[in-house]
This record gives structure tokens, C-alpha cells and sequence, in this order.
């Protein structure tokens, strides 16, 4: 997997694939190629390990020129990055070419198959089993009939798309479980992506793919059918998204560009969904199963990485104003157990940024087959989460670029307290409860501002800590799922060792690897715990490691007690983990930069998990 570009139109569709490929780039990927079909019906391909610009230099030297294509960054999981095993993958006449993100799971068995018949395979891929599994069918079939035939037999995943020869002029794409939008362009121009990142230059009409969905383009344009060759009609969307959003302007960073944006990320997620004189939330997305959560007894909240840690915080959240039981569950974890729903009384919130990740919705779908109402907290319009809940709120962070999730974790927050006013309002939250609530949440956009203030001292902050080669990082109650947020920033981008914990926890075992080589993250912000927090602080500091917190403004007897510490505007304790998230970005951030490395393109991440 990574990302997918492809071209039909009348312009050159090297340049288009390119340009496409390097808007892909935060998506991270280890190899890049692409196939163009040339006049003189042969497929041109040119694969190279590393970055695009490799990929750039190496077609300088082999042109290919034609008005149609296919394009690729892989992002390594059957076999090593190499050449061979980078995308475009052929089958064996070397007639047909074929990208693709997904896994096949039964790729084992289906190349057994196949070599017995006579493929003969030259990657370690679990991709080239689809280009040989299409010609196979292809032997006996037309072209369109063998491609959906083959696709039946697939267990697994794909967004892909495919060339080949006797199709000069077309481009083919097919997704199940991995993303897949179609570009409607411009005087007979069309395009696929898996991210429609890679086509606002061109276009913001898309059609989103849905699972087992087929797309042709060529000179009539665009069909879409499903696997069994029956016709689709699909309206394209419009994509709101600016150019100026998908680039880094003058930020040496998308991440710390994102992390910048987060005061108005915070008022759009707020924007027309407060209403201060009723202490209420407006929430449109739901409005059509407002009577069912006004009868829900208990949530769940399910999602992965960050996602799942603002749900954890959200849980609380809710819990608190709504007063109903609320857990928050891995996604990755709950879609294998045996999850315990109670179909009349309960509602599921899938939380997810890209609103593609395997895991989420494998979660997702469990809930849906056990009846449940299901709801998403989601950031990209048109994606699978969105499509396939029942109701939903969008967080509108706007596109993140970078892997590591900053702007729509805090939109995630954002969207989970208006969501726990809402349903406090439908239960037992008081009208004087929900106006102090509102005003705290729209104070926040400028506390935000205020906090990036900061950047300048937290990156001298990051720079002092940077040798170090482990952080623990602690908090209680809203802030401790915050605690483990900070640890993940810290170790996806600059590679330390970070551990998140409940302060309370420190005791319990990882107290024993405290030494003055180990700092301690504390966060420290006036609430109800402080006071145990700061316990836990002075147990570190009795282990001699080095301590920085998090305090709020003013609070000097908190601070006296740290070796370094970073200022936090005050707000309530169920807002604060949106406040003091904004500096663990920061120091993350700068960190990373610190120790030399990219932190928009961390070593083995990718932007959408679309794979288990
Ligand atoms: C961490 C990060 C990941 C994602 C996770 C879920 O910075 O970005 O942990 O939060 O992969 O992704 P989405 O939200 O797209 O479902």
C-alpha cells in the first residue's frame, strides 16, 4: 500500500502522475513507479527505491511519454523495498500493469495456482498475483469481464488500478476496504487517487469508490459497476478543500504547520454548534437519531491510535455530563472479542480521522451486525467511516498532511465535549452547567492561540531534552489517555522511547526505570487531582529524574517543584486535555527536528492504516 494515482486526458500523464505522487507524499512509502501507455500501443514502466524525486530523476533519463497511466508509492508489507517489488507489478506477457493498496490474503494459494498453470512471478508481493490472477481470466474472457472475475476470487483488500496494452486510452480502478476516489475532471480529463489530496490541484468533483465497486475511465468518460457488471450511478461530491490547505506554505513542516492551525481548527469544530443561551450544542448530524441517544443507556467509543485515546478522553467526557456509562474499546481488540451490545439501549461511535482505517471499521461493522446504532466522529467527508454510520459528526480539521495526528485529535476533543454537552442536555446537565460549558469552549480558540505562543520556548525545551533516550510521560483522569497522546507524538516522530501512564500507576512498576537519565512529562494542570499529581511528581524527583510539567498559569508552587516547565492557560478540567495536548505536539515536534529527522514522514508509518 500507499498511494495511488491514475490519468486518462489529453495532457501528458508523466507530469499528472508525478505531481500526483508527491501530493501523496506525507502518506510515507519507501518506493515510487508508475506505467504510461504510449502511442504505439507498449506499456512504459520505471519504478525506483526512495523518494519521488528518484523516480524524477531516473524518467529524465527514461522518458515515458503517453496520455494515460498509472502511478504508485508503495509503502513496504510483502517484501523488502526494491525495485522489483515496487509498483506498477505485469503480468507475464507484460500487456497488462497494475498498482494497488490493500492486501490479498489468499495471495498464497492464488500464486500456487497460478504458477502451476505457468506464472512465472518476479517480486516477493502479494500484489503481482492480481496483474497474473486478471491475465489468467483474461485468456478466456474480455478484459472487463476477467478484471472482475479475478477480483471475486481475492480474499482480502484493494484500492487499485490497472492498464493494459489493447486499452490505450483507459484507466481501470476497483476498491474493497482501501480508499479509492475518482477525479471528475475537465474537457474529456479524468483521474483516480486513493486520496483526493492528490487531485484538488486538478479537480474537486469526486466519487467515492464503495467496497467491490469498479470504475472505467476512457474517452466516454467515467462508469462505474460493480463486480457483477452491473451499473453503478454515482453523483460526485465536492471537496471543500483548498490548495493552500494540502501545502506547506512557509512552515519547514505540515506538522508544525497543523499544529499552527489548531485555533481555527478548534472554532471550526465549534462553528454554528453552540448555543450559549440554552447551554446547548447543535449538532446537525445527529438530528435524525436524536431520539434514539436521547434513549441510549450506555456507548461505546471504539478507534485506534490517537483516535482511540480522544475517545478515551471523550468517554470520560460523556460520562460526566451525560451520566451514562460510556467505554472506550481498541478497535483492533474489540472487532475480535466478543463484545457484548445491547442492540435497543446502545449506541457505537466510531472515531477516526481518515474514516479508512481497517481496524475501525471492522469494529464498526461488528456493531452494525449487532444492531446497534451506529455514529462517526470523523474528519474526511466521504470516507467508508462516514459512509457506513448512521448518523455522525464531522470534525472539520481540514486535510492533515502530516502521519502523526495533531489538528484532528484536538477536533476530535473538540467534537466529544459538544457531543457530551449534547446528550448532558438531553439528560440530567443543567441549563447553568451547559452555559458555563459553552463559554469555556469558546474561549478555547484564543487559549489555544496563546499556548502556541510558547513555540520559541518549547523548542529551546525540546532541544535540552533531546539525548535523552526514554520519557515517561503522566497524568490522571482526562489527562491520563492524554499522558499515553503525548508519549505516542513523541515516539512516532522522533523515535524515543515513551511511556504514557496514570500517574497513579507510577508506583506499580514503572517507577523502578527512574533515574536523572529518564525524565518525567507530568501533567499538571489545576484540577480536581492535582494534588495526587503532584505527589507522583515529587516521587520522580526523589528518583532524581529530570522533571517537566505542564502547569497552569500563575501556579508557582506547582512549578518550583520541576526542573523546567511550560505555562497553560486555565480552563475546565474536561477541556483541559485540549489545551495541554498543544504542547506535547510542540515538544514532539521540535524533538524530532532536534534529533535531525522528518517528522512529517516518520520510518514505518503510514497516513491511513487500510490494512489490519
Ligand atoms: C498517531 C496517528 C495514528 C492514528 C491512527 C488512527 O499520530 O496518527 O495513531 O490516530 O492510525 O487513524 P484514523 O484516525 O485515520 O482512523
Amino acid at each position: 500500500m500507499c498511494g495511488i494515482v491514475g490519468y486518462v486526458g489529453r495532457k501528458n500523464a508523466t507530469d499528472i502522475l508525478l505531481e500526483g505522487l508527491k501530493r501523496l507524499e506525507y502518506r510515507g512509502y519507501d518506493s515510487a513507479g508508475l506505467a504510461v501507455m504510449g502511442t504505439e500501443a507498449k506499456l512504459k514502466v520505471v519504478k525506483a527505491v526512495g523518494k519521488t524525486v528518484f523516480l524524477e530523476e531516473k524518467l529524465t533519463r527514461e522518458p515515458a511519454t503517453g496520455q494515460a497511466g498509472i502511478a504508485h508509492t508503495r509503502w513496504a508489507t510483502h517484501g523488502v523495498p526494491s525495485e522489483a517489488n515496487a509498483h506498477p507489478h505485469l503480468d507475464c506477457a507484460g500487456r497488462l500493469a497494475l498498482v494497488h493498496n490493500g492486501i490479498v490474503e489468499n495471495h498464497e494459494e492464488l500464486k500456487r495456482r497460478l504458477e502451476a498453470l505457468g506464472h512465472r512471478f518476479v517480486s516477493a508481493t502479494d500484489t503481482e498475483v492480481l496483474a497474473h490472477l486478471i491475465e489468467e481470466h483474461a485468456r478466456h474472457r474480455p478484459f472487463e469481464e476477467a478484471l472482475c472475475a479475478a477480483l471475486k476470487e481475492v480474499v482480502g483488500t484493494f484500492g487499485l488500478a490497472v492498464v493494459m496494452v489493447d486499452q490505450p486510452r483507459t484507466v481501470y480502478g476497483a476498491r474493497r476496504g482501501s480508499p479509492l476516489v475518482v477525479g471528475v475532471g475537465r474537457d474529456g480529463e479524468n483521474y483516480l487517487a486513493s486520496d483526493p489530496a492528490a487531485l484538488i490541484a486538478h479537480t474537486r468533483d469526486i466519487i467515492y469508490l464503495g467496497d467491490d465497486e469498479v470504475v472505467r475511465l476512457d474517452d466516454n468518460g467515467i462508469e462505474t459497476f460493480s463486480l457483477d457488471r452491473v451499473r453503478v450511478t454515482k453523483a460526485p461530491e465536492t471537496v471543500s478543500w483548498s490548495l493552500q490547505e494540502i501545502e506547506r506554505g512557509h512552515h519547514p513542516h505540515f506538522m508544525v504547520k497543523e499544529i499552527h492551525e489548531q485555533p481555527t481548527v478548534v472554532r471550526n469544530a465549534l462553528a454554528g454548534r453552540l448555543d450559549a443561551r440554552q447551554g446547548m450544542s447543535v449538532l446537525g448530524g445527529l438530528k435524525d437519531v436524536d431520539e434514539r441517544l436521547r434513549r441510549a443507556e450506555r456507548l461505546t467509543i471504539s478507534a485506534c491510535g490517537s483516535a482511540y485515546l480522544a475517545g478515551a478522553i471523550g468517554a470520560m467526557m460523556i460520562e460526566e455530563c451525560a451520566e451514562i456509562p460510556v467505554r472506550a474499546e481498541i478497535a483492533s481488540e474489540l472487532r475480535y472479542r466478543k463484545p457484548i451490545f445491547d442492540a435497543n439501549r446502545e449506541a457505537f461511535i466510531a472515531v477516526s480521522q481518515s474514516g479508512e482505517t481497517a481496524d475501525t471499521l471492522g469494529a464498526l461493522r461488528e456493531a452494525k451486525n449487532k444492531g446497534v446504532l451506529t455514529l462517526g466522529i470523523v474528519n474526511v467527508v466521504g470516507s467508508a467511516v462516514a459512509r457506513e454510520t448512521d448518523a455522525g459528526v464531522f470534525v472539520h480539521a481540514g486535510p492533515e498532511i502530516a502521519v502523526a495526528s495533531t489538528k484532528a485529535f484536538t477536533a476530535q476533543l473538540t467534537v466529544f465535549a459538544l457531543l457530551a454537552m449534547h446528550l448532558g442536555r438531553q439528560r440530567r446537565l443543567s441549563l447553568a452547567a451547559g452555559q458555563r460549558l459553552a463559554e469555556e469552549l469558546a474561549s478555547l480558540p484564543e487559549k489555544v492561540e496563546r499556548l502556541l505562543e510558547q513555540d520559541e520556548a518549547i523548542r529551546l525545551l525540546a532541544k535540552k531534552y533531546s539525548r535523552y533516550p526514554s520519557f515517561l510521560y503522566i497524568g490522571r483522569k482526562y489527562n491520563a489517555p492524554l499522558a499515553n497522546e503525548g508519549a505516542l507524538k513523541l515516539k512516532e516522530v522522533s523515535y524515543v522511547h515513551a511511556e504514557g501512564y496514570a500517574a497513579g500507576e507510577m508506583k506499580h512498576g514503572p517507577i523502578a526505570l527512574l533515574d536523572d537519565g529518564f525524565p518525567v512529562f507530568a501533567i499538571a494542570t489545576k484540577d480536581s487531582l492535582q494534588e495526587k499529581v503532584k505527589s507522583n511528581v515529587q516521587e520522580a524527583k526523589a528518583r532524581r529524574a529530570p522533571i517537566v510539567v505542564l502547569a497552569s498559569e500563575g501556579d508557582e508552587a506547582m512549578a518550583q517543584l520541576a526542573d523546567d516547565v511550560i505555562w497553560v492557560p486555565r480552563t475546565t478540567e474536561m477541556l483541559s486535555p485540549i489545551l495541554n495536548v498543544i504542547p506535547m505536539q510542540l515538544f514532539a515536534y521540535h524533538l524530532a527536528v532536534a534529533r535531525g529527522l522528518d517528522p512529517d514522514k516518520p520510518r514505518n508509518l503510514a497516513k491511513a492504516v487500510t490494512v489490519e
